[in-house]
């Protein structure tokens, strides 16, 4: 599999972080570098990532069982994930996710037509304090209301 350069040496950098023989210490990050820049983790990316760190793909395949964050399918450019944990659902969390949804037209882990932007309900964030919070890609946002929400979901939507 041809990976960039960029991914190539952060798969390196990775490698070489851990001591001999304990190599599979890389793999959730390498598969999560990875689907930042592929998108998702194809069959493909599994075999590349299980050679790379001497295990066989079926260990991959169970660790992309058991890690949410990982997927097998592309999300949009901007993946929205709204937290409904208890801090959060005691304050707002289920109405954020169900006018996200509304207001999208997609479900859970889908993705709108033009590909902009992927929703995802998910576990605590570790935001509890600020809560209700919500993640788009790496960036929390947090103390959410409706009227916040509609407005970043507006920027999103018409981000470049
Ligand atoms: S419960 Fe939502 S961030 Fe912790």
């Amino acid at each position: 599999m041809t990976l960039s350069a960029e991914l190539e040496a952060r798969f390196d950098k990775l490698l070489k972080s851990y001591p001999p023989g304990r190599q599979r210490s890389a793999m959730i990050p390498m598969l999560l570098y990875a689907q930042d820049e592929l998108g998702s983790v194809t069959p493909e990316l599994v075999e590349e990532v299980a050679r790379r760190v001497g295990v066989e793909p079926l260990q991959v395949e169970e660790v992309m069982s058991y890690y949410s964050m990982l997927h097998r399918k592309p999300l949009g450019r901007y993946h929205v994930q709204i937290c409904t944990n208890i801090s959060c659902l005691l304050t707002g969390g289920e109405e954020l996710w169900q006018h996200a949804c509304k207001k999208l037209g997609i479900g859970h882990k889908e993705v709108t037509a033009d590909g902009q932007v992927s929703l995802e309900e998910v576990e605590c964030i570790g935001a509890c304090s600020w809560a209700p919070a919500l993640q788009v890609n790496y960036a929390f946002h947090h103390q959410m209301t409706p009227e916040k929400l509609d407005r970043l979901l507006d920027s999103l939507r018409k981000a470049q």
